[in-house]
């Protein structure tokens, strides 16, 4: 999770059965083969996480879960703890999720106490912001991510390993994106509430964007300011897409490097 590499991170929301293993060891065989100069990681349901932890490590896929519960351990069936995440062999995991704010109605209280779950737990948090299409056609946008990254980030985070995602709940799965300049504008006002929040120690946390991306759009998203990589859903279930991405994420990365 250093400033200078990109991060690409797959999250396969509920997909991956059957198929699922045989496009994840295409991928791991493709980094194998051909190492890069990003940092990847794929976030598969809870089921395929040993399994892919198993697998991922020799291409140096780090993996991540979904979602986990503040507590440590007790009586709340169907959660599952950032421990376990953690004794399965995952190194992140992504709290806040616009899908789990909007259909488990979280609130940025119990996403911060994700993310100090996950914090408490060995594990790098991803922790999720954006507005709704209402949001952004109010001109709120920009309040509204600043809002919840100062109501989801707690102290602990300070000097930890996380990371940011943000992903306007418009943009999720329908084809659409923001345009560079509304990137831009966003992910700036999220490294001023970022560092607002926790200090400078905030001035290097990698900021990902989410919601539609693809082969077609990575390289340029990739090389806005402040970004510091993707959260990709839909685009990271097939192996030849995902790994067009993060060949997209390298040329940023040498177009960035030619430029500094
Ligand atoms: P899509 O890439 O399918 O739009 O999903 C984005 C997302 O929600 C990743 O967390």
């Amino acid at each position: 999770m250093k400033q200078s590499v990109k991060m690409i991170v797959g999250n396969w929301k509920m997909n991956g059965e059957s198929t699922g293993a045989k496009e994840f060891e295409r991928l791991a065989a493709r980094l194998i083969e051909d190492p890069c100069r990003v940092d990847v990681a794929i976030c598969p349901p809870a089921t395929l996480v040993e399994r892919f932890a198993r697998m991922g490590g020799p291409a140096g896929i780090g993996i991540g879960g979904q979602d986990c519960h503040p507590e440590p351990r007790g009586a709340y069936t169907g959660s599952i703890s950032a421990e376990l995440l953690f004794e399965a062999g995952c190194a992140f995991v992504i709290v806040g999720h616009s899908e789990r704010r909007q259909l488990c109605a979280e609130t940025d209280a119990i996403v911060s106490a994700k993310a100090d779950a996950a914090i408490r737990a060995g594990l790098a948090p991803i922790i999720c912001v954006g507005e709704t299409l209402a949001e952004r056609e109010a001109g709120e946008a920009v309040a509204v991510v600043r809002q919840q990254i100062l109501g989801s980030l707690s102290d602990r985070l300070a000097g930890r390993e996380w990371a940011l995602a943000y992903e306007p709940v418009w943009a999720i799965g329908t084809g659409r994106t923001p345009t560079l300049e509304q990137v831009a504008e966003i992910h700036a006002a999220a490294r001023e509430a970022m560092t607002e929040r926790l200090g400078d120690c905030a001035r290097h946390t990698p900021i990902l964007y989410g919601g539609s991306v693809n082969v077609d759009n990575a390289r340029e998203i990739l090389a806005v300011e402040n970004v510091g990589g993707a959260l990709v859903g839909g685009a990271s279930l097939k192996a030849e897409d995902f790994i067009a991405i993060i060949h997209a994420a390298e040329l940023a990365l040498v177009a960035a490097g030619a430029q500094g």
